[in-house]
């Protein structure tokens, strides 16, 4: 999604602000620009579509004395309202004000009506600059005074935003405010950054203040204000990131997405070793989450998107099976307009890397609305929907820079486990040594596991190499291998733009097998022994119609002689073993687009942290 940098004081304004775009590029993007006082205080602004080194090519022609400056705003735009070309790209405005923006204008033809009357027109098919040229219009009625001229334009508009504005007769100084969209304010020494998040100035600080809900504030070198709704100036407090530098950076890797796969293991350790105690039990005191409760629910309803959905269903699978209650799966963006039956008696759990989500977050405010108990797990400290749910459990998998979701993912769907577990020893389901043996699968022989498969090198490639030149393909699993296999289907999409289809097994027959041609590539998980007879069957139908199947399982004769290939897993986890099956899959789906040439990192027409609707 589109991502905000901006900068004034001691540090030249240029470097900072490419260096921003070039971290916040994780987020997915299609154009990108900057605004920046020069020496004289004159407002320059250059943008260019596509990648950021198209920017820095048209930077590059600009003489070095027009670029000194130590004040600017940048931006990288995901296109929402018209097409990714350099006329669509930000800051928008004239020559009064130029702002960047996240997020969506909802009311923006009704201003665009408002302002064509008062005699401005637009170069632009966006939201964003409709609300430039509304700032710019409060700026004139308001007597130039930047403050009052966003608080009047806040009254205006509708929908959702994070803004970065420089005005040209106050040069040096950035104006920022934000509704329902995330950003934040660095401090540094001598200077103050924007940022939509810390990834963009961890090399110049970790030191940060949120911007809340319709505030605005005012960054003037290392001099910030934060004005409240009533335009009072308020106390913030200071947060620092725990998250290096170093965490942010690919340390050697060719990809993110390749980084973030082999930092599983750390990942689980980090997440999981905190919340088991020396005898093994889970143990989440000390921890704003209430086991109790959730224990006691009759019913848990887990909402989320995308892969974190995804964890939401081997969640599923092992609350039912260890603490059995029912749970239903719900993905967010249908969840918030719906009618949904929902009240006090429900736990509701959010599960969310970013903690941004916008889907995310409305099927949360739904939920609360209601009257129920919202607990959310995610992987971002402080974030939007941590702050707003009644209880917050935090993954520690460290920054997700891939756009592809890998070990949040992982870490997610251990951490329900353990919770599960919790919940299961509340009600006296299993006993204590019983949740003991299993999470000591958990926390020692899940990471090991995962540890073998990373090393499973030759047989990825192979795997990978057979499918990566095909248009379909599908994978298929029974019970909780169906989970993974419905996960692994979006990573091979997102990242390889094959077409990739999740069934259950059994479920083929009654229609989708008629797709099945010589030689389609079908994915095959088995790693639940209760179903394994019945998964022998389906490969057989599905091979006797021509399907190339590639089996993932445990060494099973008769899997591997009913299969075209077969990648032998590890066994320690047990239970467990689906979840480290995901690592294979994640891995598989990386190779392939490798081997295709695709864009790994930032697939194409996705963002990471979905802040719009
Ligand atoms: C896919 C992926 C997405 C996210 C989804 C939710 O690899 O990353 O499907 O899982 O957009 O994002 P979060 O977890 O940030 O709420």
């Amino acid at each position: 999604m589109c991502g905000i940098i901006g900068c004034t004081g001691a540090f030249p304004a240029l470097d900072v602000l490419r260096g921003g775009l070039r971290a916040l590029e994780y987020r997915g993007y299609d154009s990108a620009g900057i605004a920046f006082f020069n020496a004289d205080s004159d407002i320059l602004t250059v943008k260019a579509s596509g990648k950021i080194k198209n920017l820095e090519d048209k930077l590059d022609t600009i003489p070095d004395s027009e670029k000194i400056s130590f004040c600017g705003i940048g931006h990288t735009r995901w296109a929402t309202h018209g097409e990714p070309t350099e006329r669509n790209a930000h800051p928008h405005g004239n020559d009064r004000v130029q702002i960047v923006h996240n997020g969506i204008i909802e009311n923006y033809r009704e201003l665009s009506v408002m302002l064509s009357r008062e005699g401005y027109s637009f170069k632009s098919e966006t939201d964003t600059e409709v609300a430039s040229l509304l700032i710019d219009f409060s700026y004139k009625k308001q007597g130039n005074d930047p403050l009052k001229a966003l608080a009047k334009a806040r009254s205006q508009l509708e929908g959702s935003y994070a803004i970065g504005a420089v005005f040209s007769d106050r040069a040096g100084e950035i104006y920022a405010m934000r509704r329902d969209n995330p950003l934040i304010i660095g401090l540094g020494e001598s200077e103050s950054f924007i940022a939509s998040d810390i990834t963009a100035i961890l090399p110049y600080t970790r030191k940060y203040i949120r911007l809340g809900e319709n505030e605005i504030a005012r960054l003037s070198g290392k001099n910030v204000t934060v004005f409240d709704e009533y335009g009072n100036a308020c106390e913030k407090q200071t947060e620092t990131a725990l998250w290096d530098v170093d965490s942010a950076k690919k340390g050697g890797y060719p990809h993110f997405m390749i980084k973030e796969i082999y930092e599983e293991p750390d990942a689980l350790a980090k997440t999981l070793a905190p919340r088991i105690s020396s005898d093994l039990l889970p143990n989440f005191e000390g921890e704003n989450i209430d086991v109790k409760r959730l224990a006691s629910s009759k019913r848990i309803i887990i909402t989320a998107c995308g892969t974190a959905m995804h964890a939401g269903f081997i969640a599923k699978y092992f609350i039912e099976k260890y603490a059995r209650i029912p749970v239903n799966v719900e993905i967010a963006s249908e969840m918030r307009y719906s009618d949904m039956i929902i009240d006090e008696n429900d736990a509701v759990i959010v599960i969310s890397q970013s903690g941004e989500t916008a889907d995310t977050l409305a099927a949360l405010r739904l939920a609360k609305n209601k009257g129920a108990f919202v607990t959310s797990v995610v992987n971002v400290v402080g974030s939007t929907i941590a702050r707003e749910s009644d209880a917050v459990i935090y993954t520690w998998a460290g920054p997700e820079i891939a756009v592809a979701s890998t070990k949040a993912y992982v870490v997610q769907s251990a951490l329900m486990s353990l919770l599960a577990l919790a919940m299961s020893l509340e009600k006296k389901i299993l006993t204590e040594s019983e949740v003991k043996a299993l999470t000591g699968k958990l926390l020692h022989d899940l990471p090991s596991d995962i540890k073998y498969i990373l090393d499973m090198r030759d047989e990825i490639y192979s795997a990978a190499q057979y499918f990566a030149d095909k248009k379909d393909l599908f994978c298929v699993g029974r019970g909780i291998d169906y989970f993974a296999a419905v996960e692994a289907s979006l990573k091979i999409k997102e990242v390889s733009y094959i077409h990739s289809e999740a069934y259950a097994a059994g479920e083929m027959k009654h229609g989708t097998i008629s797709l099945i041609e010589n030689g389609t590539p079908v994915i095959v998980v088995s790693t639940d022994k209760n179903v394994r007879q019945k998964i022998v069957g389906n490969i057989r139908e599905l091979a006797s119609r021509g399907a190339y199947i590639i089996s993932l399982s445990t060494p099973d004769r008769e899997i591997s002689d009913v299969s075209d290939k077969m990648l032998s897993l590890p066994s320690e986890s047990g239970e467990f073993l689906p979840i480290a099956v995901a690592t294979l899959l994640q891995m598989i789906a990386y190779r392939a687009a490798v081997l295709k040439g695709c864009d790994v990192d930032c697939p194409r027409n996705l963002a990471k942290s979905v802040t719009v609707e």
